[in-house]
């Protein structure tokens, strides 16, 4: 065989289903392997970065491949073996976690397929998947009746949303949408003009502080700038925007002439999993003129359940709504949605070309941002296919039930305190040597300085940045240890103007149950004495009459 035969052999022809076979059964025990609960991996790799940094040094392409064989073991060595354990039941620090089985048959299907849904001539039945799974999940959200869905779910002019490559992409879109609705002719002039000929300078969009990133993002890209973004503050604990903070904002904002542009709502933050009260910030926009944009990227999925659709109430109301596929739906990496109420509303995004997206065409590359995109809608398609919307529910259930079973161990431990109130499934919490407990309560209560000049020490700024320090180095070192898994994050709602480092957890892996949680809260105290046992020289001297609590 001449080297380009060999080569063109890597393309499918009848002649390699052999070796196409063989490959996939390897890969496939690749896969089991990796997943194999049994073989007591750890959660993470123990290489440091920098020793990473060193397996992937090679500065050129090589100039001779080593062939299908050979180059799946070098994956296995340097990408499988350093891969991050994200499914299992123990890994409860993020949103990206364990996806049903099938779905790695689906992605063989899918690179198979390697369907292009920017345009009907690269993607057939597939531009009809993403506008059936739209409409479902639109109806999930807004509740209207079938007929309406008939009528409307595959027209050429109309259009409920945009399957995206994830919840980012979804609230730029949902941005630029409500930009070039709320400001006349933006797309044509351009933001600066169309802003003076309203005899406009700013916009204002308007989120509380538990909002997530690529809300700053997107008025970054959008041309407002990050410093559009007003962060209101939230309700310490329950982490809800505080209402009459918005109020407030607004109001001074009218008296500035800044144009209130968009009111952005949690449905399930990232930090706490807290929802804003999204009946009263719907409210709000009507009359303020806002467009009211809903980010429930984590939580959309629970509406599929009782219990969610009141926890999210209001959402019905939103001009747009972001929902990730690959977050609480259990779809692999990656997948996203971006709803309107208004079929037309993505009038304002449509674009054509000569080549494809003709006029009239359903293309589903129309209305979305994206050019080129995967087929990924047929992940989420088939798992509601194959799961219907019941299993889906008792998934839901057994996520809230784990947080509100993780708040029962939190509270009922003499060691662990909650720092924010647990509304669905994402809960985050410090540790707290028992000894401390009442002294701390004390401290808060106290306010501890002034009462007759004197500054009493510890204060709580003192005690806090202790505890920050305790919370950071039991999280690294449960990291290290590889058994269990929290990320952390900080936040100001704890204790009003300190910021607060704190444990999260995710709760959504079908198979982590309470004695999962039990695990995790055993090793942190493990840790948590271990390290309070090093760090406490550093400590004592800060501390004054406070005394050593094991
Ligand atoms: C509430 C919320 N919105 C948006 C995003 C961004 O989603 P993605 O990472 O899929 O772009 C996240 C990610 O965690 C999120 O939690």
């Amino acid at each position: 065989m001449t080297k380009l035969n060999r080569t063109q052999s890597l393309f499918f022809q009848p002649s390699v289903e052999s070796d196409l076979r063989a490959f996939i059964e390897r890969s496939l025990n690749v896969a089991l392997d990796f997943l194999n609960p049994q073989k007591e991996n750890k959660l993470h790799s123990d290489l440091s970065l920098l020793e990473l940094e060193e397996i992937f040094n090679e500065v050129e392409i090589p100039m001779h491949g080593l062939g299908v064989e050979q180059t799946l073991q070098l994956a296995v060595e340097r990408v499988v073996k350093h891969s991050v354990h994200v499914s299992d039941p123990h890994y409860i620090g993020h949103m990206t976690g364990a996806t049903p089985y099938f779905h790695m048959g689906l992605e063989l299907l899918l690179a198979a397929l390697n369907q292009n849904v920017v345009k009907i001539e690269t993607a057939l039945a597939g531009s009809f998947v993403e506008g059936q799974l739209l409409a479902w999940i639109h109806r999930l959200i807004y509740g209207r009746n079938s007929d309406f869905y008939k009528a409307r779910m595959h027209k050429p002019d109309l259009c409920f949303g945009n399957v995206t490559s994830g919840g980012t992409m979804g609230n730029l879109t949902a941005l630029a949408v409500a930009r070039n609705k709320r400001i006349p002719r933006c797309r044509d002039w351009g933001l600066m003009e169309a802003l003076e000929r309203m005899g406009k300078r700013k916009v204002g969009i308007y989120a509380s502080k538990r909002v997530h990133y690529s809300i700053r993002k997107a008025a970054s890209v959008l041309g407002f700038g990050t410093q559009s973004v007003y962060e209101i503050p939230v309700h310490p604990f329950s982490n809800q925007i505080d209402l009459s903070a918005l109020e407030r904002t607004l109001s001074q904002h009218q008296a500035q002439g800044i144009l209130p542009l968009v009111i952005v709502g949690v449905g399930g933050s990232t930090e706490t999993g807290s929802t804003d009260d999204l009946n009263a910030l719907a409210a709000i926009a009507q009359r303020v003129g806002a467009w009211f944009h809903v980010d429930a990227a984590w939580g959309g999925p629970l509406l599929i359940c009782d219990e969610g659709k009141k926890l999210l109430s209001g959402i019905e109301c939103a001009d747009s709504v972001v929902v990730d596929g690959h977050k609480l739906f259990f779809v692999p990496m990656t997948h996203g949605m971006v709803l309107f109420k208004d079929e037309s509303a993505l009038d304002v995004l449509r674009h054509n070309a000569r080549y494809i997206i003709r006029a009239g065409s359903v293309d589903l590359g129309r209305t979305s941002l994206e050019g080129s995109r995967r087929f990924d809608s047929f992940k989420l398609w088939f798992a509601l296919w194959a799961l219907g919307s019941k299993s889906y529910g008792q998934l839901m259930q057994h996520s809230l039930a784990l947080g509100r079973a993780f708040e029962k161990l939190i509270h009922s431990s003499s060691c662990f305190e909650l720092t924010s109130h647990v509304s669905s499934n994402i809960v985050t919490w410090r540790y707290v040597p028992p000894a401390w407990k009442d002294k701390l309560t004390a401290l808060r209560q106290s306010t501890n300085e002034q009462k007759d000049g004197i500054v009493r020490t510890p204060t709580l700024h003192q005690v806090t940045t202790l505890l920050n320090e305790l919370t950071v180095e039991i999280q690294k070192i449960q990291r290290q240890r590889g058994r269990t898994f929290v990320s952390r994050t900080t936040l100001e709602s704890v204790i009003p103007g300190f910021d607060t480092v704190v444990f999260r957890a995710v709760l959504f892996h079908p198979l982590t149950s309470e004695q999962t949680l039990s695990e995790v809260l055993s090793e942190q105290k493990n840790i948590g004495e271990s390290v309070l046992e090093r760090l406490w020289p550093k400590f004592e001297s800060q501390l004054n009459d406070w005394e050593k609590p094991l």
